[in-house]
């Protein structure tokens, strides 16, 4: 797959020092940062009496940061990491000392059950913990054919185990899923082996990780935060695991002012492989049929996730940009002799990405208010052999085919194409939605 390098001037979407607090408690390499949402928030006039959607809410950038500026929200994500890690971040109820006091416990008690275990030196023998394949007896088969594999060596899940025992064991349910969100945080930096550059890889094997330390520090600092934002407790802000393609049947007509959302691109990225590690430790997803339904309830825009069943296309036959891009793949596909089950499938997840963004556009219009300004970030893509798919030109014709206007299509940030030799736009496409 072609890789792409951001260009000098493409720092943009590094999280900047004084932005780290609630959003670094859990992020996506691909979140977009809180200072576009800023940016939009203020072109957009939005105050206090309104309210902001992310239908694609992610790790919640676009909540937490709409939080921080005290304007509500509500938040939308069919996948259960991404559902629970963004509910959690817009929770700042507990205050910092319970935090403190609660995670003081688990450590407590962590160490207890440790200090068993070295003494009937289970974790201190090497040949029964050495091995990936000792993970089985960890975790039970069907979890561990989940995992990537190597991405997490015998020892830190062990570690993990216990510790996710105990932080299940005390405090009440926030408090347990602020200890559980840390401990995702934790697996994927620090305890795992995994990389993400931005593909998930795995990177160095760590025969074994302080899990306790890294959890520590990170509980620390979620209390530090909460310190910090009190007096912002009240803004409402509220998450829903639900599909975009079916905004319609998720919240209340005329709802909403604004939307600032970031969807997935197509390309081959898979939103359910970039979070495995953290979805099975925690529990969120335990057996390949679960995980299939995650899938299912995503917008297909990598051939990981497509379904004899699949007909979201079906909603942009009309449009003769898709299809002359869809036909381009193909063609260059048979060109180039390239013949994998994937391979055959990129040709329609490209038209199958395009009709979900339609139907999702499609469903929206019931719960915005008129006069409700949208952003949409969105990059250009050349991941299926090298076509090129203007992903912010075509979503912008497919939204003023529903009635939407389009104000811009802002630059957001190039990206260079080691394949194509080409600059890729990430654009922000700027609607307005008015009803008559
Ligand atoms: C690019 S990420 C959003 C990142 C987010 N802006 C942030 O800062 O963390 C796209 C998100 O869309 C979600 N998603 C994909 N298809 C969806 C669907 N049909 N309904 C709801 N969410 C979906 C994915 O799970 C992923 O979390």
């Amino acid at each position: 797959m072609p890789t792409t390098v951001a260009s000098p001037s493409s720092n943009q979407n590094q999280l900047l020092p004084d932005d780290r607090g609630v959003h670094d408690w859990y992020r996506f390499v691909l979140s977009f940062p809180p200072h576009l949402v800023r940016t939009y928030i203020e072109r957009f006039g939005i105050d206090e009496s309104q309210v902001v959607l992310d239908p694609f809410c992610g790790a919640g950038t676009t909540l937490v940061e709409s939080k921080k500026s005290g304007i509500a929200s509500v938040g939308m994500d069919s996948h259960p990491m991404a559902y629970f890690a963004s509910s959690v971040k817009v929770d700042w109820s507990m205050s910092a000392d319970r935090v403190l006091a609660y995670a003081g416990q688990v450590a407590e008690s962590f160490n207890e059950t440790m200090a068993d275990v070295e003494q009937n030196a289970l974790i201190r023998d090497s040949d029964t913990l050495q091995h990936t394949d000792s993970l089985i007896g960890l975790l039970g088969p069907e979890e561990s054919k989940l995992l990537i594999k190597d991405s997490i060596s015998p020892k830190p899940v062990l570690k993990t185990l216990a510790l996710l025992h105990k932080i299940n064991e005390h405090g009440d349910a926030s408090l347990r899923n602020i200890g559980r969100l840390a401990l995702a945080g934790a697996l994927v930096n620090g305890v795992s082996n995994l990389k993400f550059g931005p593909e998930v890889g795995v990177g160095r094997i760590r025969a074994d990780a302080p899990v306790l330390e890294t959890w520590g520090e990170r509980i620390q600092r979620m209390a530090d935060d909460l310190r910090f934002v009190h007096d912002r407790t009240d803004i409402p802000a509220r998450v829903i695991k639900f599909d975009a393609r079916n905004m319609e049947q998720g919240l209340a007509p005329e709802s909403v002012d604004a939307v600032i959302t970031s969807p997935p691109y197509p390309n081959e990225k898979d939103y359910t492989r970039t979070t495995r590690l953290e979805s099975v430790l925690l529990g969120l997803i335990t057996s390949r049929n679960e995980l299939r339904q995650v899938k299912q309830d995503l917008l297909r825009s990598n051939t990981r996730g497509v379904y004899k069943d699949d007909a979201d296309d079906r909603s942009v036959d009309g449009f003769q940009s898709i299809a002359e891009i869809s036909d381009a793949i193909e063609r260059r596909r048979i060109e180039l002799g390239k013949t994998s089950g994937f391979e055959r499938l990129y040709a329609r997840v490209t038209r199958l990405y395009f009709g979900g963004m339609f139907r999702h556009l499609s469903s929206l219009r019931t719960v915005l208010r008129p006069g409700a300004k949208l952003a949409y970030v969105v990059g250009d893509q050349a991941s299926f052999l090298r076509i090129m798919i203007p992903t912010g030109q075509i979503i912008a014709d497919i939204a003023e085919s529903l009635g939407y206007r389009v104000i811009d299509i802002d630059l957001f940030r190039t990206r260079f194409s080691t394949a194509t030799g080409q600059h890729l736009r990430e654009e922000v496409v700027v609607l307005e939605w008015s009803s008559d």
